[in-house]
């Protein structure tokens, strides 16, 4: 069976074999690639039409416990300026963002054990009493499944964790002994099973990824059935051991968003911000090969840089109000505008 044809059949069936995977992620030629964004594309504007998902990011600590080897903020890098938000803080970031339109705040953070389970339970809580109509994100790592229904109980609706990658090889190539896949795998499971909308997701061109691995990350997610998918670029980031490591390619980055969204077409797919790192355009892109959300920066400009996973990351200087009217415009170019809704009810438009 040809690339044409395996792409087809996977918009028909929704799943592939392993060795079909293979073959797709080994095939990305540039008209196999024009083939699959033009399908994804189609299948987001039949399920989404022309509106792009807007979600407000809030990074309220870049502390962190653990030690991935591609991560700036791992806890070995001694040159990183560690800062955290108080609530306060936090709770101004809504303001500012519900001024702009957001509806959903994500509270996105290193794994920081200074905020313990009730502190996040109480900043939860707080922002679902001031903005009861919102939805609010946490994505904050792995914590205990009590921990997860405790953040669920007091209002969280969804939990973004990337499962970075679904093969163990790999896994352990990126992350140190004290980290492990099948953690993380079960994670993700109580995240769904206590009703979260749930999302997953994988580097691209993480250093010793094959194209085995990645077969192994679409029937994963094939499996998990996720609400969300979140793909970007590997970026080396200069205080890391992947200082020297070559970076993710955008070309590969739409590839695998439209093969995404070719498998799973009511998926929110974010065009991420490290896709708009490694391209001027990266976003607009993004947005064309299949994606329907974005996730623009909401954090004080002042601790903006220091949250920095990779080097080059784009938006670290503009004032929230700025990256809202900057992304209209690119979403515009393109032919889409931007929605505030919550963006979880797409049943109503099937
Ligand atoms: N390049 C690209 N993405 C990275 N992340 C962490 N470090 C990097 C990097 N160097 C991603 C991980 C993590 C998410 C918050 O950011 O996938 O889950
Ligand atoms: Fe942040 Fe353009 S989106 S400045």
């Amino acid at each position: 069976m040809n690339t044409i044809e395996l792409i087809d059949r996977l918009e028909q069936d929704k799943s592939l074999q392993k060795e079909e995977w293979i073959t797709l992620v080994e095939s990305a030629s540039e008209e196999n690639r024009e083939y699959a964004a033009h399908k994804a594309r189609a299948l987001a504007d039949r399920y989404y039409g022309k509106e792009i998902y807007v979600r407000g990011l809030i990074e309220f600590t870049n502390y962190c416990k653990n030690d991935c080897y591609y991560c700036g903020i791992r806890c070995s890098n001694k040159k990183a300026n560690r800062y955290r938000l108080s609530e306060e803080d936090i709770l101004a970031c809504c303001e500012e963002g519900d001024r702009l339109g957001f509806r959903t705040f994500v509270l996105q953070g290193g794994e920081d054990p200074y905020y313990t389970d009730d502190k996040i339970v109480d900043i939860v809580r707080e922002i679902k009493r001031r903005y009861p109509e919102h939805a609010v994100t946490l994505s904050i790592g792995e914590r205990e499944r009590e921990s997860y229904e405790r953040f669920f109980a007091a209002g969280a609706d969804r939990y973004l964790l990337r499962h970075e990658t679904a093969n163990d090889t790999h896994y352990r190539k990126l992350h140190p002994e004290s980290m492990s896949l099948s953690h993380r795998k079960q994670c993700l499971r109580d995240l769904k099973e206590i009703g979260y909308q749930t999302g997953c997701g994988f580097m691209v061109g993480s250093p010793g990824q094959t194209a085995a691995d990645l077969a192994e990350d679409f029937l994963f997610i094939h499996e998990l059935h996720p609400e969300m998918i979140g793909i970007g670029p590997f970026i080396p980031h200069q205080d890391t051991p992947f200082a020297n490591e070559t970076q993710g390619t955008l070309e590969q980055t739409l590839y695998l968003l439209s093969l995404l969204r070719i498998m799973q077409p009511d998926v929110l797919l974010p065009a991420t911000t490290a896709l708009a790192t490694i391209h001027p355009r990266g976003r607009e892109l993004g947005i064309l090969a299949g994606a329907n959300v974005l996730m623009p920066n909401l954090s004080p400009v002042a601790v903006r840089a220091k949250y920095s996973l990779y080097d080059g990351k784009v938006c670290t200087g503009d004032e929230a109000a700025e990256c809202r009217n900057c992304l209209e415009r690119r979403v515009e170019s393109v032919g889409y505008h931007t929605v505030v809704a919550r963006g979880d009810n797409i049943s109503i438009l099937r």
